[in-house]
């Protein structure tokens, strides 16, 4: 019976045969140790002279990453609970890899590995961190649809900019001109809710971003989320209740993973709504207590991030930014108009920001005065304007950044080995 090694503890006394690849070999002429993986997870398999001579050659001869067809009896492990084994009874290779894998145990640069990315995959850590960050699209998912959000899919292509014009990758587009790709799907989500009511769309964005930093990638994958009648306060909470579900899950999910990945999942066991709020204008006087030499009306940057959050056990809410550093369409705060009602969500543990979110400006002549402020192009945002012409409400919503996300929870250094293949200011390969 063909299993998959997750269903190993089912098969325990039983026959069954495993197909995948040779993740690493130990032993002797006597005794073969191999670590199999097939995808689904990792056992080892043990090959002894019961097994008969030609199954001993077989193993003898198996280099990293061949891949092969293993036939054996699943046994629970002598000493560790919850590990199983298999006793090998064949050993049947698909192909052998007779150059030497690029990959071996001894250590990497990064430019080599990223090089080799589409090998460098199949290692235990970038594995481990593929299904966490399979388990948070999951949540987000769920999430949402457990609270009346349903998906809208926004367009990629698009005609205007939602994110301000210097981070655009231009796109040529038939009789068109230039089109854009996507920056995020906010302002097609705002057209959609007027129908839905709330909705989510979940993919990918991309900024023509020059920062060369640990947290930047020029293609990222965004979840962003709207909802009628929901204003600033409401807002946050739908945020901070996501956050604290995805890490709810990942920890219910991921234990294996984040074993793997030597997460001390403590500070993520800490983690509950509640999320402190801090106006910018009080972070700005704390910053500056703290020793920062930030000044109103500019952005916070990494280490004032880090500043805010070092003795915050829960994400940070920086809410209610000047008016004059955010885009368009923030509403503007009734009780000082030189503040928008937005928020900037900066995790812990150095994750820095990993929400972007406001309510929306939903009054016409605001916005219209707002676009022509920015110089956008006119004519692009008349549909959007429809939105305040016809049956306008208070709404709101925000941006999650998967990527921020998965490097948060796996406590990743670099951003870049949280997507399969990352784009960055200087990769675009493979
Ligand atoms: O804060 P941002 O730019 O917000 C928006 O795009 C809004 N339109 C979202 C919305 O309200 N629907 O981006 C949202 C999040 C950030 O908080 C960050 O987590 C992530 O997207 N992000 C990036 N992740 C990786 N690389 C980049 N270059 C990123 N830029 C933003
Ligand atoms: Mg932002």
């Amino acid at each position: 019976m063909n299993i998959r090694i997750d269903q190993a503890k089912n098969h325990v006394g039983q026959e069954v045969t495993l197909q995948g690849w040779m993740f690493n070999k130990r032993g002797s002429g006597k005794i073969w140790f191999l670590e199999l993986r097939d995808g689904s997870g990792f056992i080892q398999g043990i090959v002894t002279g019961q097994a008969g001579a030609d199954v001993m050659a077989a193993a003898e001869k198996l280099t990293m990453e061949s891949s092969v067809i293993i036939t054996g009896m699943i046994s629970a492990h002598p000493k560790q609970a919850g590990v199983f084994e298999l006793q090998v009874k064949d050993i049947q290779i698909v192909q052998l890899n007779t150059d030497d894998y690029p990959i071996s145990k001894k250590e990497h640069g990064p430019d080599f590995l990223l090089d080799n990315r589409h090998l460098w995959l199949r290692s235990h850590r970038q594995w481990a961190i593929q299904r966490v960050r399979d388990t948070v699209i999951t949540a987000v998912y769920d999430y949402f649809h457990e609270n009346g959000f349903i998906k809208i899919d926004t367009p990629i292509l698009t005609p205007n900019a939602c994110e301000g014009a210097t981070t655009l990758f231009p796109v040529p587009y038939f009789d068109e001109g230039t089109v854009f790709l996507s920056q995020s799907g906010q302002l097609y989500l705002e057209a959609a809710i007027m129908s839905v009511g709330r909705g989510f769309d979940f993919g990918p964005t991309f900024r023509a971003e020059k920062s060369k930093t640990k947290r930047h990638l020029t293609e990222f994958w965004m979840m962003d989320a709207e909802a009628a009648f929901v204003e600033h306060e409401e807002n946050m909470r739908i945020q901070e209740e996501m956050i604290c579900f995805i890490v709810k899950r990942a920890l219910e999910r991921c234990a294996e993973e984040f074993k793997i990945l030597e997460r001390d999942t403590t500070p993520l066991t800490r983690i509950k709504t509640g999320f402190p709020r801090l106006n910018y204008e009080d972070a700005i006087q704390k910053l500056q207590t703290l020793g920062s030499d930030i000044k109103y009306g500019e952005d916070l940057g990494n280490d004032d991030e880090g500043l805010l959050t070092k003795d915050s056990e829960l994400p940070v809410f920086i809410h209610k930014w000047p008016k004059a550093i955010k885009p368009f369409y923030m509403k503007t705060d009734p009780a000082d108009p030189r503040h928008v009602l937005n928020d900037d969500l900066i995790g812990i543990e150095g994750s820095g920001e990993l929400i972007g979110g406001s309510q929306r400006e939903d009054d016409y002549e605001v916005l219209k005065a707002s676009i022509e402020r920015e110089g956008l192009r006119g004519p692009e945002y008349q549909w959007y304007l429809d939105l305040r012409k016809y049956g306008s409400v208070p709404h709101s919503g925000f941006g999650l950044g998967l990527e921020r996300t998965v490097r948060w929870l796996c406590n990743l250094e670099h951003i870049r080995e949280t997507i399969p293949f990352p784009r960055m200011i200087n990769r675009m390969r493979p």
